[in-house]
């Protein structure tokens, strides 16, 4: 590696944040000067990536803590995108970082990627908020999240690194993502493309049959941002710290929400049903509210529902646009973007000759 050359290295670059980022990485203007490097976990994926990108793929997972700390050591910039929520894993990479700085002076930076679930509430869908968190205002969130909150112990474990002068510490935080990955990495077929949230609501909604569902009144507000917006962020950062690493935001104040709108949960819903009824997939556009017991069968946790689908988690990001971040995607393209993500995941029609086949059989069984 030449000593001139950024080290980056990346985790989660199969997946939908990563993938996307990590397509930006290999497109940016800068790019002959990254030495890249990705970890990814599994063996057809990385031989892909190996084929296509100009990156050094190295084999494994979050689990293989001493590779985490290795890899993290040789970087100049870690991009943690594959799971918010793995502390051992981020301690891993911190530990890297770590050792970097001690032996060379210089501070690394972390961008960790978590998300505005540790700014829910427990409203169920029932009731919006007028709390909103400004990014701007880090006392905002010490003193009105609790440490228990989503991904909270990993922002905090992060934020304590970044204290102890160890490395730079930037938390992206999205909300509620939308639209679907693009670009030769998801065309493989092997990149997962979709996002959480709104996929979460459209499988469940199909799964349980009755048309599409609502976490109560569905009154409760998130913000959205697109998925390209998304990976500009990270680039926005990158280029941030590449330029003027001492005068960014970290630590304590490192924490970037994105959003770019807001959206009631019943207007999500009711767009939902309107493209069942479009595609001849329910009968009545009108949301029904899911039960406990449907949350639970086809979530696995009604709790993972009523978070994910009937919280307020309100914010605006107001530190990343002064870093120079402008979202292009709007409210009006998260709905637009709704029926392609319901057309998605419906079921594949059969052929017409195989469904008169079926139709035969019913009717002469
Ligand atoms: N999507 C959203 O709306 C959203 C919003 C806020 C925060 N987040 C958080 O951001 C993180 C990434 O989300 P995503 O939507 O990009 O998820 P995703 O599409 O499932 O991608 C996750 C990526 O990380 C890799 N990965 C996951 N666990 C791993 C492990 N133990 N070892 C090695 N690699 C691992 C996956 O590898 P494989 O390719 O092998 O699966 C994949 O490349 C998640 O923690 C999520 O909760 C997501």
């Amino acid at each position: 590696m030449s000593a001139s050359k950024t080290n980056i290295f990346i985790t989660g670059a199969t997946g939908y944040i990563g993938g996307s980022v990590f397509q930006r990485l290999v497109q940016h203007p800068n790019a002959a000067n990254f030495n890249l490097t990705a970890l990814v976990r599994s063996p057809e994926k990385a031989k892909f990536v190996r084929e296509n990108f100009p990156v050094n793929v190295v084999e494994g997972s979050n689990a293989d803590l001493d590779k985490l700390t290795d890899l993290s050591e040789r970087a100049d910039v870690v991009l943690n995108i594959a799971d918010s929520d793995d502390l051992a894993a981020a301690n891993a990479i911190m530990q890297g970082l770590k050792r970097r700085h001690e032996k060379t002076g210089v501070k690394p930076t972390l961008i960790h990627t978590s998300g505005t679930g540790f700014l829910v509430d427990d409203a169920r869908g029932m009731f919006s908020t007028d709390k909103i968190y400004h990014d701007s205002k880090p006392e905002e969130i010490e003193n009105g999240v609790p440490d228990s909150a989503l991904h909270r112990n990993v922002d905090l474990a992060v934020i304590d690194a970044d204290r102890k002068g160890w490395l730079r510490g930037l938390i992206i935080s999205p909300p509620t993502i939308f639209g679907m990955g693009s670009g030769p990495l998801f065309d493989s077929g092997l990149v997962n493309k979709h996002s959480l949230q709104i996929p979460l609501l459209i499988k469940i909604s199909l799964a349980r049959g009755r048309g599409a569902g609502v976490v109560g009144e569905g009154k409760s507000i998130w913000n959205h941002v697109h998925i390209d917006d998304v990976a500009d962020s990270y680039i926005v950062l990158l280029d941030a710290v590449l330029k003027n690493p001492d005068t960014i935001p970290h630590g304590r104040e490192g924490i970037y929400l994105l959003e770019n709108g807001e959206h009631t949960w019943i207007d999500v819903s009711k767009a939902v049903g309107k493209a069942f009824v479009q595609l001849g997939l329910a009968k009545s556009a009108k949301p029904v509210p899911f039960t406990e017991a449907e949350l639970q069968k086809y979530i696995g946790s009604s709790f993972m529902g009523y978070l994910a689908l009937g919280s307020n988690a309100r914010g605006r990001a107001e530190q990343i646009r002064t870093l120079g971040w402008k979202p292009k995607y709007t409210t009006a393209d998260l709905f637009a973007n709704i029926k392609p993500e319901v057309q998605a995941h419906a079921p594949a029609k059969k052929p017409f000759v195989q469904r008169v086949a079926v139709k035969f059989q019913q009717i002469f069984h």
